[in-house]
């Protein structure tokens, strides 16, 4: 069992590092953790760094996991290779640009690319956005699945990673008290569907929802609220098209024996019980 411990960062290659800093500090509201040569590093939270846009292609994306130690990490190797899936250990250059221990990279059984992460840094540097989006931190990625039942069964045959509600065929999964740190949506496609900060309040969404309009930023699904884990939520499309969310209000789920999945319908009162309609190719039929 591979037992990740939390979301650390997403890692996305862009052609356009200057247009990814601008959105990333004057939209999304991060700030600028680091520049390590072409890869532009950002922060949300108490860590060194949650999100990182490289020069490259946008469908070359990573989401790592933290794991306790070299032992797990370890461990997770040897079960990865067992089960006929490729793993590779970063190099010092690619752990340092990380800013991690040690990285252990693999891909799941949608090609998706993973990486588990040991010691990821905290830079002792308190988060405070370019502008006030109220972010309290990184929370979860979406990820594209060809086939929602064989990754969920990947997901949690081999990881911690256990079911808190389904819509549809699509499971949305936690590896601790939140409701959902990975979600996994129908798609053809590989990698990172969307991803997802936290913010303070629905306040910060309903700022950030005017803001954005402002600002031309294509508003993709909301303000809504999630009838799953009771999130308000809104979506809107960042560079290379791909979706952020801000999203308040996450349930908890602290008792594991009381709690039980629901089902969900795959239409949009499954995503929104407010009555707002996506328009995520994920997120429709
Ligand atoms: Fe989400």
């Amino acid at each position: 069992m591979i037992n990740m411990l939390d979301v650390t960062y997403v890692r996305m290659g862009t052609p356009d590092l200057a247009h990814a800093r601008k959105f990333a500090l004057e939209v999304l509201g991060l700030d600028v953790s680091d520049q390590v040569r072409d890869a532009l590093c950002f922060k949300s939270d108490d860590r060194a760094h949650t999100l990182c846009y490289f020069k490259g292609d946008p469908a070359d994306n990573t989401v790592g996991f933290e794991v306790a130690d070299m032992a797990a990490l370890e461990a997770a190797a040897v079960r990865l290779e067992g089960l006929g899936r490729p793993v590779r250990l970063a190099t010092a250059s690619e752990a340092e640009q990380r800013m991690a221990r040690a990285v252990l990279m693999f891909e799941d059984a949608n090609d998706n690319r993973l990486e588990l992460v040991v010691r990821p840094a905290y830079d002792g540097r308190r988060y405070h956005g370019t502008r006030d989006a109220g972010i309290t931190g990184f929370s979860h990625v979406g990820l594209h699945s060809r086939d929602p039942v064989r990754d969920e069964r990947f997901w949690t045959d081999v990881t911690n990673a256990r079911v808190s509600d389904r819509i549809g065929d699509a499971p949305l999964l936690r590896i601790d008290e939140v409701h959902h740190s990975i979600a996994l949506f129908p798609s053809a496609r590989r990698g990172v569907q969307h991803v997802n900060h936290q913010v303070q309040s629905s306040d910060d969404i309903m700022r950030s929802w005017a803001l954005l309009k402002e600002k031309r930023v294509p508003i993709v699904f909301g303000p809504g609220r999630h009838p799953t884990s009771s999130a308000r939520f809104l979506y809107f499309e960042g560079p290379d098209g791909m979706v952020f969310e801000y999203s308040s209000g996450v349930r908890s789920i602290a008792d594991e024996l009381a709690y039980r999945e629901k089902q969900f319908p795959f239409e949009p009162k499954g995503f929104c019980q407010w009555g707002a309609k996506p328009v995520i190719a994920e997120f429709r039929n």
